[in-house]
């Protein structure tokens, strides 16, 4: 029998119970006819109406000092503890496996290295994509390629709520609730929405691709709740999906400008069909071309999904962990020198618009003026664009 502790109870967690339970013999059959024991569950909550809820301890060291336990699965979400306890835990030499991108994001490099220093496993193919395979395919399968450019619809809340919009004309507020209802959402929606969750896993891709931490903080962050159905109507006149992306490019100066925001997605582009919760990683590799990664980007059972593969990785001593360096990543380029075509909507008049943008060809969208500006500087655009005033909108067109 294999011990392992669950830290933290919540959508993902009892998801991974969920697996263990429903899948008991396939699971054992992967592990030489070893069963896996859920030994302990941290929460600070009770379960008393769940078989598993005598397992359930609310002090850390009750895990740590048991050596029994071999691995530790870490769904807690959140920096802190989060982060505190899975580095004990490696500390005192048991695996970790998690899902929780904020982590990774912040400390990956950290945890990383002390994981490799101990010969034992930190491993977060869960953080990244949900139920997608994507973090072990990047490392592995495309470990041949220069990577070229991510790009990807990586939170399944926005996805959602940008497919709903669209597709029931409901408002904002409506697919935001449904999207929770499901459990897509983040416990603060505002990190789905704002851009902060599609930034701390475009964060996790790029650092992977590059080989060196790629922080959050460094990468420009622009979320959905400025956007209206107007946009995503002009967006399908003109033969484009709204996506919000998290976008990784390595351009010809040698440097990778990464971003996080809404962009107009060709329909001709395999992602712009991906919908509802559903992400899509298109990943650019300079041998292997165009491959899509694509499934279910949020949920209990998906995400728990990626959870299990990594312990049946880590206990069939797929020891070696994935990652990248704890150094500065020097081939960021500033993402305001990056240029772009924009679709902007503003309120300013068209006599306005011309004299700031010169002779582009304005429709209505809404109660406003809508247009495409062009490939131009993001810093060009960004100044021209504040001379509109203060309601005005601007969304990228990915090339
Ligand atoms: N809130 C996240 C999403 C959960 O909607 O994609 C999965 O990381």
């Amino acid at each position: 029998m294999i011990n392992i502790a669950i830290l933290g109870f919540g959508v993902v967690g009892s998801g991974v119970a969920e697996v263990i339970f429903r899948n008991s013999k396939e699971l054992a059959s992967r592990l030489d006819g070893e069963e896996l024991n859920i030994k302990y569950i941290l929460d600070k909550r009770e379960f008393p109406d769940h078989p598993l809820g005598n397992r359930v301890v609310n002090d850390i060291d009750i895990i740590l000092n048991d050596d029994d336990v071999f691995l530790v699965v870490e769904t807690m979400g959140g920096l802190h503890p989060a982060y505190d306890f899975s580095k004990k835990a490696l500390l005192a030499g048991k695996s970790v496996v998690t899902s929780n991108k904020e982590v990774v994001a912040a400390c990956g490099a950290e945890l990383l290295s002390i994981a490799r220093s101990n010969n034992i496993g930190y491993l977060f193919e869960a953080s990244v994509g949900g139920g997608i395979p994507i973090i072990r395919p990047m490392w592995q399968c495309l470990a041949a390629n220069k990577i070229d450019r991510i790009a990807g619809i990586l939170n399944g809340t926005c996805n959602y709520i940008l497919t709903k919009m669209e597709k029931e004309k409901t408002d904002f507020e409506t697919a935001l609730c449904e999207a929770q209802a499901l459990g897509y959402a983040e416990r603060n929606p505002s990190a789905d929405v704002e851009g902060m969750d599609t930034c701390r896993k475009i964060s996790i891709l790029t650092s992977l691709a590059f080989g060196k931490h790629v922080y959050p903080e460094k990468i420009q962050c622009e979320g959905i709740t400025h956007i209206t159905y107007d946009d995503i109507l002009f967006a399908r006149n003109h033969g484009y999906a709204v996506k919000l992306l998290g976008m990784s490019k390595k351009e010809s100066d040698g440097k990778v400008y990464v971003l996080t925001a809404p962009f107009f997605v060709s329909e001709e582009n395999e992602i712009a069909g991906v919908n509802d919760v559903y992400n899509g990683i298109q990943v650019e590799g300079n041998v292997v071309g165009d491959v899509l990664f694509c499934g279910r980007g949020a949920g209990s059972l998906p995400t728990a999904s990626a959870v299990m593969a990594d312990v049946l990785d880590v206990i069939r001593d797929c020891r070696k962990t994935i990652g990248w360096k704890n150094e500065e990543a020097d081939f960021l380029g500033d993402i305001s020198n990056n240029v772009t075509d924009f679709y902007v909507r503003t309120k300013a008049g068209e006599s306005v618009v011309k004299t700031v943008f010169g002779d582009v060809k304005t429709e209505k969208a809404g109660d406003g003026t809508a247009f495409f500006t062009g490939k131009m500087k993001q810093s060009d655009a960004e100044e021209k664009i504040a001379l509109l005033g203060a309601e005005t909108v601007k969304i990228r067109i990915l090339d």
